[in-house]
């Protein structure tokens, strides 16, 4: 407890002291009295309070006083009578008047006139009848003397510096002015006062002494020494600070951006292709039958417009539908079917990014190092683990020499550098050969997890594009290495905007390369 007082000392402004000080000498001060006592000005006073109050060493009154005067209508009224007075001092004498002559009759202005008999009315001191203002017996009661509102105006009227309460008895007709327009003025006045709470009383116990303290060193005292004799406030460390939302990427482009500073750094250029896609060059490109299950509607989102895509050059269409066929000159058999042109022209949404791979195939020449990053679509329901449309990284490597340890020593790397470690398994896929599926171990699950496929591109792949090098290439979910990273169980959660979670996330950490 003691080293805690200590350290609030140490730790307490000089301009804490002083307030502090002061109030143990003078309990009630109020704070221009302080002020003036400890020659400090009243902000510096106010603040030192709000900070000692933040502490738990004060508490901080606030007081909100009003005080009540007449506006100068509200002193012409109390002075010539409100104007419902008026009009009835007429009544009085003459009982009955035209609503159209009540201006001329009274001598009051027509805006008065106005507000005096909706009040004569309110106050039942007339009753209005076919354009006719009559008097009521109530009205001819109060001819002779003041009603509430009234006695009200003149008590203001001879206390004009102001009345902060009424008494009982005049309450309702306070009330009553007040709900008019423009008759009393409100001058509110707030005060502050201190209260020394059980833990100031146990500084002030300890006891401390005002002493000047360096806030700023000068060239000069650093150089001449006078430093080493100042005194020095600690800083509180655990003082609050305002939190701050700083504006930051989304968690997935943060993974996107890491996986593309990776590749770009690993010496692979960028390539891009379009969500809609002939399944030409999605699936037949690719050595996928057209009978293969992945082609099925219930797997991929065909499109009905456009309802077709223009297939490639004829020499390569006709090389890749022998390759189904018969396996042409690969040293395949093929799939044994006819294939048909027409499927091949189908527009899909692309269902993976490995059709990327393939046109750039055709494209370029070896030596290729190509990766992409791009949204694919799959018809998946919603759950916590699948999205029908997701990201994936298509990565591709031709070049005499390529082999299949080269494909895992690329994938290993890359994880690596995004702070995986990753295992193999063997796999399949229509277009590879050999063919491995990466997967990670998470510990929490106590299992392994997919994270993509990868492959060394079959003859049946390569042969029609014109390639007779190898060529490795993998394609690699990045939905699964956002949730793994920022330990999210539903994938959904990615696409949900919720501004909690994204507030709360960590800053990019970057990546070491
Ligand atoms: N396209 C596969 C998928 O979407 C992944 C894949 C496997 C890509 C093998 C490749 C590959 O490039 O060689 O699951």
């Amino acid at each position: 407890m003691s080293e805690d007082i200590k350290k609030t000392i140490n730790e307490l402004h000089i301009y804490e002291k002083k307030l502090l000080k002061e109030l143990e000498a003078n309990p009630n001060a109020t704070p221009e009295e302080i002020a003036e006592n400890t020659a400090m000005d009243i902000k510096s006073v106010m603040s030192a309070a709000g900070s000692l109050s933040s502490k738990g060493i004060i508490d901080v009154k606030k007081e909100v006083e009003e005080t009540y005067s007449l506006t100068d209508d509200g002193i012409k009224y109390a002075e010539e009578g409100l104007p419902e007075r008026k009009i009835l001092d007429v009544l009085a004498d003459k009982k009955k008047i035209a609503m159209k002559d009540l201006a001329d009759e009274t001598g009051i202005d027509k805006k008065d006139t106005n507000i005096g008999i909706g009040w004569l009315v309110r106050k039942k001191w007339a009753k209005i009848d076919k354009g006719i203002v009559n008097i009521t017996d109530f009205g001819k009661d109060f001819s002779s003397k003041n009603d509430i509102d009234e006695k009200v105006l003149n008590y203001l009227q001879s206390n004009a510096e102001g009345v902060k309460e009424f008494t009982d008895d005049l309450r309702d007709g306070f009330k009553n002015l007040g709900n008019r327009k423009n008759i009393l003025n409100v001058k509110k006045n707030t005060s502050h006062s201190f209260v020394v709470l059980p833990k100031g009383e146990s500084i002030l116990k300890e006891g401390f002494t005002i002493q000047k303290q360096a806030t700023q060193l000068t060239h000069k005292q650093l150089k001449e020494g006078q430093w080493k004799n100042l005194q020095y406030r600690p800083y509180d460390i655990n003082a609050e600070a305002p939190v701050v939302f700083a504006g930051k990427k989304h968690p997935l482009r943060v993974i996107i951006d890491e996986i593309r500073e990776i590749f770009l750094n690993m010496g692979f250029s960028e390539d891009n292709g379009s969500y809609v896609e002939s399944a030409f060059w999605n699936f037949d490109s690719l050595f996928q039958p057209q009978d293969h299950a992945a082609r099925e509607m219930q797997d991929t989102f065909y499109l009905k417009n456009p309802l077709t895509c223009d297939l490639p050059d004829d020499a390569l269409v006709k090389l890749t539908a022998e390759t189904h066929e018969t396996g042409a000159n690969t040293g395949s058999t093929g799939w044994k079917y006819d294939w048909s042109e027409d499927i091949a022209r189908q527009s899909v949404l692309r269902t993976h990014t490995t059709g990327i791979s393939t046109k750039h195939l055709y494209d370029f020449e070896p030596p290729i190092k190509m990766f992409s990053v791009g949204r694919v679509f799959r018809r998946e329901t919603f759950d916590y683990k699948h999205l029908p449309e997701f990201h994936q990284v298509e990565g591709l490597v031709c070049d005499e020499g390529i082999s299949y340890q080269n494909l895992l020593g690329t994938l290993k790397e890359f994880y690596k550098k995004l702070g995986f470690e990753v295992r193999f398994r063997p796999a399949y896929f229509p277009y590879t050969y050999l063919s491995t599926e990466t997967e990670i171990y998470l510990e929490e699950k106590e299992s392994w997890i997919e994270l993509g496929g990868a492959g060394m591109f079959r003859p049946e792949v390569l042969k029609p594009l014109g390639i007779n090098q190898p060529a490795l290439a993998f394609g690699l979910g990045i939905e699964r290495l956002a949730m793994i990273r920022y330990d999210v169980e539903d994938i959904r959660m990615l696409y949900k905007s919720d501004i909690k979670w994204l507030r709360e996330l960590p800053l990019d950490r970057g990546v070491e390369l």
